[in-house]
């Protein structure tokens, strides 16, 4: 009975691990539609979290940062400039945030 015991265990261990991959198998759209896969971030550990270096491999933010047109401007804001790390904002396998309302009410939505 042990055995079976401990056989349950393992069952329920296997079960949260796949949940949790199937989370993180899941990325956003804009990135789905064109194609990147896991280790166009994922350089070279697989499962750990992403620099905002390699973000900016594709994104070159400085450069595009008149792309971002709608005011403010929050990759070059009055108080952080163009420096924030994108995942403070930016999340790839659940809901983005708005970090900047942590202390304003502005009305965007990050995708
Ligand atoms: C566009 C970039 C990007 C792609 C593509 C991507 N990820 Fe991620 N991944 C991230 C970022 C950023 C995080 C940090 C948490 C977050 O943003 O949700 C992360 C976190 C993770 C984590 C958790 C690691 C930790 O320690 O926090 C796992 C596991 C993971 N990704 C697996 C995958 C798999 C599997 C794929 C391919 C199906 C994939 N990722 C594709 C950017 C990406
Ligand atoms: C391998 C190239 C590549 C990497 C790495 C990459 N992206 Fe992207 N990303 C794209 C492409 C291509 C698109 C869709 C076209 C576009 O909007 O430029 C896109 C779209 C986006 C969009 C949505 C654009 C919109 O119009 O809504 C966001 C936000 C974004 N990426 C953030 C990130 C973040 C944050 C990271 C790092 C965790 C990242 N990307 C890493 C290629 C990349
Ligand atoms: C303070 C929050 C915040 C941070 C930090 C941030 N972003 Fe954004 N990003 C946004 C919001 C919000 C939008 C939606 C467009 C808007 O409202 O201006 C956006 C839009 C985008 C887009 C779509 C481009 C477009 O024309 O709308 C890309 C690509 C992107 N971000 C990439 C990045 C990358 C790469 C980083 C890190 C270098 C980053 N962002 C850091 C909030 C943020
Ligand atoms: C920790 C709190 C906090 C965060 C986070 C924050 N702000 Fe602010 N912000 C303030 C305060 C306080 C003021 C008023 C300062 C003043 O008027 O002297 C302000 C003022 C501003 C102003 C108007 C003043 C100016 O200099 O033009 C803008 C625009 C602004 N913030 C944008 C942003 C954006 C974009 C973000 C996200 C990237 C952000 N803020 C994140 C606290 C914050």
């Amino acid at each position: 009975m042990r055995t079976s015991l401990l056989g349950k265990f393992q069952l329920l261990a296997l079960i949260f691990i796949a949940n949790n991959s199937y989370a993180a198998n899941t990325i956003k759209e804009h990135h789905k539609e064109s194609g990147l896969s896991c280790d166009d971030c994922h350089i070279s550990k697989p499962f750990e979290s992403v620099e905002t270096v390699q973000c900016l491999t594709c994104h070159e933010l400085p450069e595009r940062k008149t792309d971002y047109h709608h005011k403010p401007d929050k990759h070059d804001s009055p108080h952080y400039g163009p420096s924030l790390d994108c995942e403070n904002c930016h999340f790839e396998h659940e809901d983005s945030v708005n970090f900047c309302n942590d202390c304003h009410e502005f009305d965007f939505k990050t995708p």
